[in-house]
């Protein structure tokens, strides 16, 4: 019997994977799950401010930033036009995954129009934040704002100078030459070390050139070729909608196109030859970094500083346990604030940044933003993560509604992000499951209240809900018919 997945992906030669939220929804495990239909994976967005946890059909765990997920199951990679790119951290990486999996790697292709990473990007983005000071919107110090504002002014480096030294030197020096007031500013210089000069740029980028050479390539005629003859593509998004440079909470957003409509201008495949697509949901959603998170339970500044206080609380053994087991009697009993919620599910979903480290803040299960990242992305499927964090939780506050100027928002509409502050969400809950579902893969397994919540928030949604994750493991993914 053909596999259900295969027959329901069988009519879709090219997927998109996003993110519905603002980031570690868990788009590795989604991609993971769909990846053995696909011959090709792709990056269409975000650069080394990703972090995708994945593992190995022999369940060796692989951390990618930048090279695709597609990588742990051996397919062709494709690094798009509308990823940043980082050479060194590429180099890096790529050591990394060939410690794992071996020096046989499969063909990996990085556009050579994709723009190139330099020391410059970080100076500009440390002296931004610095201005911005207490508004500042916490990246995750990638450079990624740079990355995609100095390509915009059309004076950024490309991948492919590496390979025309010439046109590298020219292109750092007009860079160098127009950010060097900003590096002598009185204001910057206490903050970063001083700005070096165009030539050890030069030197120092030229150095990966050769360990580069041979992945560099006209990547986005190399897919769309492979796609003409048959090969199906799966496109992996990095951060998430509400992190999308236009349609995020700007400007508390990543700067690259996270929507799947960034799927086409990333990597130069048309409209056409695209559309199907997963919306990748998390269950209790988070947020690290600034910016308006509309169901969040605690403070922002709070939720990171617990984590990075109670470091103890996140390592598997007694006290964790016993910790989680105190807050959940809480939770039961309707005695646990909002705080206490938070600190339940960061400890319980090890609610840390991949790429920083950082705290994640946890919001509750928000159907008026869902249904926003619905209008923008218009999935074919929706994939919800993490469910099991639900396990044993009797009544779940479940955000139900925007209330904005005396008026409750029509489905998919959202204020503008500054906004956010005036909203008033609208809470009903909904009968959990006293069970725990952790690891289930089979759906008729799901004790009774938990398929009927996947029903109803499936029927409030509007879009078949095809996946379900239910716990770390690999195999811990329910496939839905
Ligand atoms: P940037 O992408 O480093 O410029 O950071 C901008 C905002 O996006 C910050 O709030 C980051 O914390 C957030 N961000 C960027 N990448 C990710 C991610 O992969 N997961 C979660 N948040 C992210």
């Amino acid at each position: 019997m053909a596999d259900k997945l295969e027959v329901v992906l069988k009519a879709h030669p090219t997927l998109i994977v996003a993110g519905a939220n603002w980031g570690d929804e868990g788009k590795g495990k989604v991609i993971d799950k769909v990846l053995g239909f696909y011959d090709i994976a792709a990056r269409f967005s975000g650069g080394a401010n990703a972090g995708h946890t994945v593992f190995t059909p022999q369940g060796k765990k692989l951390v990618s930033h930048l090279i695709p997920c597609g990588l742990a199951q051996n397919k062709i990679c494709v690094l798009g036009r509308g990823e940043f790119f980082n050479a060194e951290l590429f180099l890096k990486e790529l050591a990394e995954s060939k410690a794992v999996l071996g020096v046989e790697l499969p063909p990996i292709y990085i556009d050579q129009q994709a723009a190139l990473w330099t020391p410059y990007h970080r100076l500009f983005e440390n002296y931004i934040e610095s201005v911005r000071g207490e508004h500042r919107l916490g990246t995750t110090n990638k450079g990624i704002g740079p990355l995609e504002a100095i390509y915009k002014l059309r004076l950024s480096p490309l991948v492919g100078y590496l390979s025309e030294p010439e046109l590298l030197g020219k292109a750092l020096k007009v860079l160098h030459e127009i950010l060097k007031p900003i590096f002598e500013s009185a204001g910057f210089k206490d903050l970063a070390e001083p700005a070096p000069e165009p030539e050890d740029v030069l030197k120092l980028l030229l150095g990966f050139a050769g360990d580069l050479k041979p992945f560099v390539n006209d990547a986005a005629f190399i897919l769309e070729q492979n796609l003409r003859a048959g090969k199906r593509v799966l496109l992996e998004g990095a951060q998430a909608t509400g992190l999308d440079a236009w349609w995020g909470t700007y400007p508390y957003v990543s700067s690259g196109n996270s929507a799947a409509s960034g799927a086409s201008i990333g990597t130069g495949l048309a409209l056409s030859d695209l559309g199907a697509s997963i919306l990748v949901a998390k269950t209790l959603p988070t947020r690290v970094g600034n910016g308006p998170f509309p169901s969040e339970l605690w403070e922002r500044q709070k939720a990171m500083d617990f984590t990075k206080e109670n470091p103890e609380l996140f390592v598997k053994g007694k006290q964790r346990d016993e910790f989680l087991a105190n807050l959940l009697q809480k939770i039961n009993a309707g005695s646990a604030s909002r705080a206490q919620m938070s600190q339940y599910f960061q400890v319980l979903g090890d609610e840390r940044g991949a790429t920083t480290g950082r705290g994640r803040s946890v919001g509750l299960l928000d159907i008026p933003w869902l249904l926003y990242a619905i209008r923008i992305n218009r999935p074919t499927y929706m994939a919800l993560t993490r469910f099991d964090m639900l396990s044993k939780i009797q009544s779940v506050p479940v955000v139900t509604g925007y209330k904005y100027q005396g008026e409750v928002l029509p489905a998919g509409k959202i204020p503008p992000p500054w906004e956010f502050d005036k909203v008033e969400i609208i809470t009903e809950n909904w009968q959990g499951f006293m069970e725990s579902i952790d690891g289930i893969s089979d759906e008729s397994a799901l004790p009774k209240a938990a398929k009927a919540f996947l029903k109803e928030l499936e029927k409030r949604l509007n879009v078949p809900i095809l996946l379900v994750g239910t716990g770390p493991a690999r195999d811990a993914i329910i496939v839905r018919t």
